[in-house]
């Protein structure tokens, strides 16, 4: 699987976004490390909140479905500038791995790839909890 195709999968989806209200498409494509590949698109809500993006769709349906070797997450929208994950997606991109490649793209040939630990530095990870874990292991 190249970039290319991998981001021609993302656009695919975008045409799925449910956007009544920002009238923002955004398309996801996240490869595994099987090289399988699932989709997602943003999908909207009249509450706002229960909005949920593309690239949380894109891992959600490859989560639920039992995969958690995830590789690369491509995502892509209308807009002529690159469309970064929000912070709440870079927080759940890190829950399942910090070598994902994270492709953010203009079209097909204009991407840039960065990893988690670019976009989410600092980050309070799964490694965290296991912290404090450890921390309040002791006795009485
Ligand atoms: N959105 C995404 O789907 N992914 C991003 O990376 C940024 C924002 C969506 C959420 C909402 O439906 C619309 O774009 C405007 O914020």
């Amino acid at each position: 699987m190249t970039y290319e195709e991998l981001i021609k999968k993302a656009i695919e989806a975008k045409q799925n976004a449910y956007v009544p209200y920002s009238k923002f498409s955004v398309g996801a494509a996240l490869l595994t490390g099987e090289g399988k590949v699932y989709t997602g698109c943003n999908i909207e809500c009249a509450s706002y909140a229960g909005t949920n993006c593309a690239e949380r769709t894109a891992l959600f349906k490859a989560v639920s479905e039992g995969e958690r070797d995830i590789k690369a997450i491509a995502v892509i929208s209308d807009s002529d500038t690159y469309i970064y994950p929000c912070g709440i997606c870079r927080q759940v991109i890190m829950e399942f791995g910090d070598k994902i490649k994270i492709i953010v793209a203009r079209s097909e040939c204009d991407f840039k790839i960065y990893t988690i630990d670019d976009l989410l530095p600092y980050a309070f990870s799964p490694e965290s909890l296991k912290k404090i874990d450890g921390r309040c292991n002791y006795g009485i």
